[in-house]
Order: structure tokens, then sequence, then C-alpha cells
């Protein structure tokens, strides 16, 4: 497969094409240092031999927030280097820190923009930027990621909205790129050309009067002018949309915007890749070959595949997927697809991040803080000796279906449904012995089956397979074609 050959990033060499994009885990104290529970997070990432592991967002500045990692000073390099020589020591993957600087938020919702800040205060930024990338080098790092999306700093200069009216001038495409390229020339000059140097921005903002496609692309190729060895694009995820909850800090993934930056189940698979195919496109065109990477709800192997082997994207980014199961690739590589634990994509993780409570996933057994370890040597679930003797009945368009339950360590049930003569699709994962699908539509038809797993992924055979028809709703006469 293409996916798992190596490809070169700037002067590193990743040895697959699947990267895991910055995810925060809360699971840093609000002191900001490695600790043993980040540390066993990313080990788990290079012990399942993803290509490039992109350690969450880390502050280059000193300003207050939840539990967040920093690398704001020099004394938090010796935890980042034990964390670089974990991973190292647990397989072969490349490790980037992102480095992010933000604007103050308050719980009463005043929120800093970045038209308050003086020259002096931007001179500081960008320094604290060349310090971090500085500390990440001497840290062991393979590179840096410079945080350019979401509602942060760099991003918000970037902003068709940035109420800037000077050097900075949110009016003009070159006065929106300027914080970027300052910070650019300053992390170069204290790096080196030789350490590679990622960005992750906005392939679309998805606000009102905010950029998408045709800016996002003469950005991106600005940043292969400025010499950067990878782009990795995101969507959404802005305080100008976000919802006030009362006496919180403002999050920016609680509007449109940020549903689209974690798109949840409601929405279709890989909705990002246009943007992501559309930017490789044009910088291509322009002779660059930066290594750009799509990311959004991408968790099917064969849909990862294409993505590469038909060009849209160099490089594959699973956020949820891989913090579901963080042993995907290993899986893919070792043919063992089924085993994977896939992400249904309900969003809990977002909600505990939202919380500042420690980031885990909905799939994983109760109680876990890290994603189970397979154990081979159990008998993965069974269903019993008559059978899983699934059953549906149809109430009010919703399709109910019931089951026997598996027996061994079961965590719980993914229910696959496909349309008439469609492919079968994962649509739930419930931890019962019963589903209601209510997004059924009448006169469609469906197929149903389930498969119990267990607590480190392992599945039973699928169930028996029905078939549910449920009938259109009689309306009178509405003067419809009939198909
Ligand atoms: C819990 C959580 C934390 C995240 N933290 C970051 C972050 O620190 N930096 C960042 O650029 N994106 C962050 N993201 C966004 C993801 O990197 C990714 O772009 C998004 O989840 C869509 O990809 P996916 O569909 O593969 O999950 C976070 C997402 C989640 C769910």
């Amino acid at each position: 497969m293409k996916l798992l050959e190596p490809v070169r990033i700037g002067t590193m060499t990743a040895p697959n094409r699947v990267l895991v994009p910055a995810m925060v885990t809360r699971l840093s104290g609000e002191d900001g240092f490695v600790n043993q529970g980040i540390i066993d997070r990313y080990v788990r990432y290079s012990a399942g031999h993803v290509g490039l592991i992109v350690v969450e967002a880390t502050a280059v500045h000193e300003s207050k927030s939840g539990p967040l990692l920093r690398l704001s000073r020099d004394d938090f390099v010796a935890g980042h280097r034990d964390l670089v020589r974990q991973v190292k020591d647990a397989g072969p993957s490349k490790i980037v820190p992102q480095i992010i600087h933000f604007m103050k938020v308050a719980r009463s919702g005043w929120r800093q923009t970045i038209d308050m800040l003086e020259e002096r205060d931007i001179d500081g930024i960008v320094e604290a930027f060349g310090s971090a990338a500085a500390r990440a080098r001497e840290a062991g790092y393979d590179g840096i990621e410079l945080h350019s999306a979401h509602a942060y700093t760099l991003s918000s200069f970037l902003s068709r909205r940035n109420p800037r009216r000077d050097a900075y001038d949110g009016r003009t495409l070159e006065g929106r790129l300027r914080m970027f390229g300052r910070v650019m020339a300053r992390v170069r000059q204290m790096v080196g050309k030789d350490f590679p140097v990622g960005v992750r921005f906005l392939a679309e903002e998805a606000i009102k009067d905010g950029y998408a496609l045709p800016d996002s692309q003469r950005i991106a190729l600005r940043m292969a002018q400025l010499g950067v060895d990878y782009i990795s694009l995101s969507v959404g995820g802005k305080f100008e949309d976000a919802v006030q909850k009362e006496g919180s800090p403002l999050y920016p993934y609680t509007g449109y915007s940020g549903d689209r930056c974690m798109p949840g189940e409601q929405y279709p698979p890989l909705p990002h890749v246009h943007l992501a195919a559309g930017i490789k496109a044009y910088i291509n065109s322009h002779g660059f070959d930066v290594p750009v990477v799509s990311v959004g709800k991408i968790s099917d192997p064969a849909d990862a595949e294409r993505l590469v082997t038909e060009g849209r994207a160099d490089i594959v980014g699973m956020a949820r997927q891989l913090l579901a199961d963080p042993a995907w690739v290993r899986k893919v590589e070792e043919k063992r697809e089924d085993a994977i634990l896939r992400c249904i994509y309900c969003n809990v993780c977002k909600q505990l991040d939202e919380n500042f409570k420690l980031v885990s996933c909905f799939l994983w057994p109760k109680g876990f803080t890290q994603a189970p370890i397979e154990d081979l040597s159990k008998d993965a679930p069974r269903w019993p000796a008559t059978g899983a003797g699934l059953k549906a009945s149809v109430e009010d368009g919703v399709v109910k279906l019931v089951w026997s339950r598996a027996s061994g360590d079961v965590a719980g049930y993914d229910v696959f449904r496909a349309e008439a003569d469609g492919t079968s699709k994962i649509v739930e994962a419930v931890k019962g012995a019963k589903f209601a699908d209510k997004l059924a539509l009448g006169g469609v038809g469906y197929t149903y089956h389930v498969m119990a797993y267990d607590g480190t992924g392992r599945h039973s055979p699928p169930s028996n397979v029905i078939h549910v028809e449920t009938p259109v709703p009689a309306f009178g006469e509405t003067g419809a074609a009939h198909a």
C-alpha cells in the first residue's frame, strides 16, 4: 500500500503516510510539564507505528490556561526530552510538537483580540515562537509544527476577519500573511535549515465572512515560498461563532465552525478532502511539492489509501480514529483491519476537552485513561450456540433492533447498516444488546448486522443479517412521481 510507504518531510523521513494531528489530552497538569500520563499516550502511537506524531498544542508563552503542555521556559525541555526518548524506544514514529500562542480569554466572556496588540507585543510573540522552536530542537524532536489554525493568535492574523489596519492589515492578503512570515523567519533563524518546520492552518474558516479555498490556496503557496516542510490542514474552530456558557471561558469549538472542525456522526466521511486536493493541486502547479496533510473523519483504510494513490493528499491525518485505536497502522500492516476499533465520531472526546477533563474515548472500557492493549492470548467475544438472534421491529418510523448478548469479555457492540445494494458502515457502537435507528427513511430498505467487541477491539464474527423495509408514510396525494 502506498499509505504504508515512507514519505520525505524536509530533512526527515517518516516511516509511512499516517499522521496523528495534535490533540489536547488534558493529561498534563496546569504546571505544563510532561508527566507519565502524557508519555503513555504518545508511546502508544509509536508502538502502533503511526508515521508522524504531532504532540498536542504546547504553549510558547506563560499565559495562564487550563492543563496544557509548555515549552515557554528552559526547564520544560527535560520532560520533552524524556517523552521523545520513550516514544523512539517504543517504535519507528517521528515526533514533533505543535507550538501555539493564544490570546487571553476571561470567564466574563471578554477576550483579547489581535488588534489590541502593540508592535512590541507582536515582537514578543515572534521571539517566543523562535525560542520554543529552539527548545524543541534541544529536546530531540524531529521538527516542529506552527499552530496557525483555529482560534489562536497566528490564525487570527491570517483570518479574513483580521481587524488590524496597519502593516498587518486584515483587508489585504499580504497584511494578513505578515505575522506568519515574521514567525517563520525567526523560527528558521533559531533552528536552522535542516530542522523540519511544518504548519497547521485552516483550509476554510467556516464562519460568516471567513475565508475559504481561494484564499487558503494562496496562503499555502506563501507558506511553501517561505520554506515550510509540510502543510497540515484543518477547518473552523473559531471564537467568532462560539457559544458563551455562563461562567466559563469561551471555547472555540461550540459553534458551527466547531462542528466543522471535528465533524460528528451527522457528517459524511472525508468531508474536507476537496480542500486538501484543491490546495495540493494549486501549490504543485506553482512548482512546490511540500507534503499536504488531509484531516477530517478519515478512518477507513481503503479511503486513506485512495486519498494518497489518487494524489488528493500526500499524508493522511486521523485524530479521533487514532485516539480510539492507536494501533490502526500496525493492524493495517498485519492485514487485520477487522481488529481496528472504529471511531464512531460521537465527540465524547471533544466534550471532555471542552470541560478540561482528561480526554479519553467512549469506546474504551469504563475507567480506562489510555487505549486498551490487544491481548491475542484471550478469545474474542462469541455468540451463543443458537446465534446472535438479531431481530428488528418498526415503530413510528424507528427501526428497533435487539439481539442476544455475546459471551467473553464484551465491551460493546458495533451496529452496521447498509442501504439496499450499498456497503455496510458502522452507524453506532452501543454498550447493551439493543439499538434504535432513528435515522431510517421510509421506502429505502436497510440491512443490519452487529458484531460484539472486547475492550481491546477484538470482534466476534458478524451476527445474522436482517433486512428491514419501512413504508413511506401516507400523507394523501402529494403528486410525487413514482420511482
Ligand atoms: C479532543 C481533541 C483535542 C484537539 N486538540 C487539538 C490541538 O491541540 N491542536 C489542533 O490543531 N487540533 C486539535 N484538535 C483537532 C484535531 O487535530 C482534528 O483536526 C479534528 O479532530 C478532525 O480530525 P478527525 O476527524 O480525524 O478527528 C483536537 C481534536 C479533539 C477531538
